[in-house]
């Protein structure tokens, strides 16, 4: 981005945006958002379904999981999925559930084991997955074949330090999915960044209202300070107001709905 006929190009788009009275030309007169988008249960199923069991979702970042036997369990609606850094280094996503009958291996948001070891009936296995360890194994039909029964693995790769998971194993690569962002990213030397803080906020709305608003680049003019109180998403207000999140408070958003 440091070229100068780059530079130019931004200029020149900086000053067209100084003049613009409307859209930009060609730009299609889209239709209201539909509220059934933020509110409908029908449309969520479909959503988890057909796109984020097929997509590729951030997961952590490889501080923090630095050590072999560090695992950092996701917080993905219907997909029990942990990370977990084995003793050979790699990262890679399990489905958080025992090959014997489906109980937990890690319970912890995040935490440091040298073994997996199912509390139910003690199946155990590696950091890499694999089952190592069956209680009262001769119990079972024999052949008993161990090397069939490891945590059930979920596609894992990283861009730079970022960790992704995807479901779907016919999805594209990861570094092709991420096309021109990982493209532009990469000239600040990603490998070096570190997390300065990581926080979790538990909204009371539709994942998608809050990433949807907060990408609004009208923020900045009119931003009074802080990140604004998210507001319920319901029938109504969502389509015929889109820059409801503007609101000071949850109550001013509910009265003039
Ligand atoms: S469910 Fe894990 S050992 Fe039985």
């Amino acid at each position: 981005m440091d070229d100068p006929q780059s530079i130019a190009n931004l200029k020149d788009r900086m000053a067209a945006e100084q003049v613009r009275e409307g859209p930009p030309p060609g730009f299609p007169a889209l239709p209201p958002l539909a509220p059934g988008r933020y509110t409908s249960q029908e449309f969520y199923d479909l959503e988890k379904k057909h796109l984020w069991r097929k997509t590729w979702l951030y997961g952590a970042h490889g501080s923090q999981l630095p050590e072999p036997g560090n695992y950092v369990l996701l917080d993905i609606p219907d997909a029990p999925i942990f990370l977990m850094r084995g003793k050979d280094g790699q990262v890679r996503a399990f489905y958080n559930v025992c090959s014997h009958r489906g109980a937990p291996l890690v319970r912890d948001p995040e935490g440091r084991e040298s073994l997996l070891r199912c509390t139910y009936h003690q199946w155990t296995y590696n950091t890499e997955g694999k089952l190592i360890s069956v209680m009262d194994e001769r119990d079972f039909p024999q052949p008993f074949d161990k090397d069939c029964l490891g945590l059930a693995e979920v596609r894992c790769e990283t861009w730079g330090p970022w960790i992704f998971i995807n479901e779907d194993p016919d999805a594209e690569p990861l570094r092709d999915w991420l096309g021109m962002i990982a493209d532009e990213f990469e000239q600040f030397d990603i490998d070096t960044m570190r997390p300065a803080a990581i926080r979790t906020y538990e909204l009371e709305a539709n994942h998608g209202c809050l990433p949807r608003g907060l990408s609004h680049q009208g923020h900045p003019p009119g931003n009074r300070g802080g990140l604004p109180r998210p507001h319920r998403c319901r029938d109504g207000p969502v389509a015929q107001r889109p820059y409801a999140h503007d609101l000071p408070n949850e109550d001013d958003a509910r009265g003039s709905a």
